[in-house]
């Protein structure tokens, strides 16, 4: 952008100073605002009118691509009937409406939905849920945590003490005690160019064996990683891992969390990675595409026996000391229902499945493309890692960002690696369009 039009653009804003903006560079942006104003299907609009093809669905959110109308036409009219009750000891249908919606697409065996407002804070209910449990049961003992190195759970402290990303923790102190780190999955030595998952690496589920003798299962309450580690560069678990992580958790009395607040509805071709990967965790986080990111909304799911282990002091008392203003808030329940009905009306779980094939052949083209190290894909989740500038991490795949927008596309960039997770109505031709994009970014290095 020349500062003329930088000009043109932000006299035409307000004032930029005050909004202290998240995960962002804030100086380098109020220098350089990439400001939208308007989205709609497959496609975001600039202040300026500049149409982009969203290679990211806003941020791992927008399933059902921006705007849909019916979604839309379900918050206006949810807005105007019933803009808030009170969320403890009194409800409201759609809240219970979209509960039995969930439980529905979810795995046999997971039968009940806690509502909150995102993945974060979707992490440390479910955290705190385990603890509780254990607890509940008898076994109060068990509370250490187990999360994996590479894992991003959001930021709440529960979710950075078990989150595996050292930039999202170093700053904060110690945050939660007796917490421990499974290896991550990711290797490229082994692994690179892998179409799907990867075939080495089974074996490094293991190490949660070890974990555990080391503290004695006496001790341990829960295991929580994502089915696919979203945020840290697509990291896909290796053929047979989490089935193996399932079956160390049985063996010892560990309960499985699965964050599937990037893997769910329909990221992975079907309802949840769970469900792809056909294995059943006792807890999952989801948000994100719960409302095609419409309005903030998370749900933990919980496995019929969690629930009832909780349901067992004199009826009328309180179960579980937890919970939100906006749990369930009527505006995000009647989005999350209008959501499901376009997911399931429209067969967006299915499309992204037949996509997959498509998706991976697209994005394993960039194979031998300058400075392409690794491609990943599953589903409709995509990366291609790239080989850093020496003494300047994250700053090539920052260019390759910054040249694709200027293009037309707008891609993630986690350190150097570029990330892709279009909305699921991603037509053939948007996938080429996206790939072409990166191509000639790459090319012009
Ligand atoms: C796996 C996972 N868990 C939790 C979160 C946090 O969600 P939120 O940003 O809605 O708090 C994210 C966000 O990207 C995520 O990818």
């Amino acid at each position: 952008m020349t500062d003329n039009t930088v000009r043109q653009i932000t006299s035409a804003l307000p004032d930029l100073e005050s909004y202290w903006m998240p995960f962002t560079g804030n100086r380098y942006f109020k220098q350089n605002p990439r400001m939208i104003s308007r989205a709609e299907g497959m496609h975001c609009y600039t202040t300026e009118g500049k149409k982009l093809l969203d290679a990211v669905a806003g941020l791992w959110c927008c399933n059902a691509g921006h705007c849909h109308p019916k979604i839309v036409e379900a918050i206006k009219s949810q807005a105007e009937v019933l803009d808030y009750s009170m969320a403890f000891q009194l409800g409201h249908p759609k809240a219970f409406e979209l509960a039995n919606r969930l439980t529905e697409i979810a795995p046999d065996g997971i039968d009940y939905a806690f509502f909150v407002n995102s993945g974060s804070e979707a992490v440390d209910t479910a955290l705190k849920m385990a603890l509780a449990y254990h607890r509940t049961r008898g076994e109060g003992s068990r509370t250490r945590l187990i999360g994996r190195e590479k894992g991003y759970h959001g930021v709440g402290f529960g979710g950075i003490s078990v989150g595996g990303l050292s930039p999202n923790r170093k700053m904060f102190g110690s945050m939660l005690p007796g917490v421990d780190h499974l290896p991550h999955t990711h290797n490229l030595e082994h692994n690179a160019f892998s179409r799907g998952l990867p075939q080495w690496g089974a074996h490094l589920a293991d190490e949660l064996e070890n974990i555990i003798a080391l503290h004695d299962a006496s001790n341990v309450a829960a295991v929580i990683i994502e089915p696919i580690a979203g945020s840290a560069g697509v990291l896909l678990p290796p053929e047979g891992y989490l089935k193996r992580i399932r079956e160390i958790c049985d063996k010892h009395g560990v309960l499985l969390i699965f964050d599937e607040v990037i893997c769910g509805f329909g990221r992975t071709g079907d309802s949840f990675g769970a469900a792809r990967f056909g294995v059943t965790p006792d807890l999952m986080t989801t948000a994100k595409g719960l409302t095609s990111g419409t309005v903030p909304m998370g749900a933990v799911l919980a496995s019929k026996h969690i629930y009832d282990t909780f349901m067992t002091g004199p009826e009328g008392a309180i179960e579980f000391f937890h919970g939100y203003t906006y749990s369930g808030h009527p505006l995000a329940a009647a989005a999350g229902v209008a959501t499901m009905d376009v997911y399931q009306g429209e067969g967006l779980f299915d499309r992204a499945r037949e996509m997959e094939e498509h998706f991976a052949d697209a994005l394993h083209s960039l194979k031998g493309e300058p400075n392409v190290i690794d491609v990943r894909n599953f589903g409709l989740i995509g990366a291609v890692e790239l080989q850093g500038i020496e003494g300047q991490p994250t700053a090539r795949a920052m260019s390759i960002f910054r040249e694709c927008f200027d293009n037309g596309v707008i891609i993630r960039t986690t350190g150097d690696t570029l990330a892709f997770s279009p909305p699921l109505i991603i037509s053939k031709a948007e996938i080429e369009t996206v790939i072409e994009s990166v191509r000639t970014a790459l090319r012009a290095q």
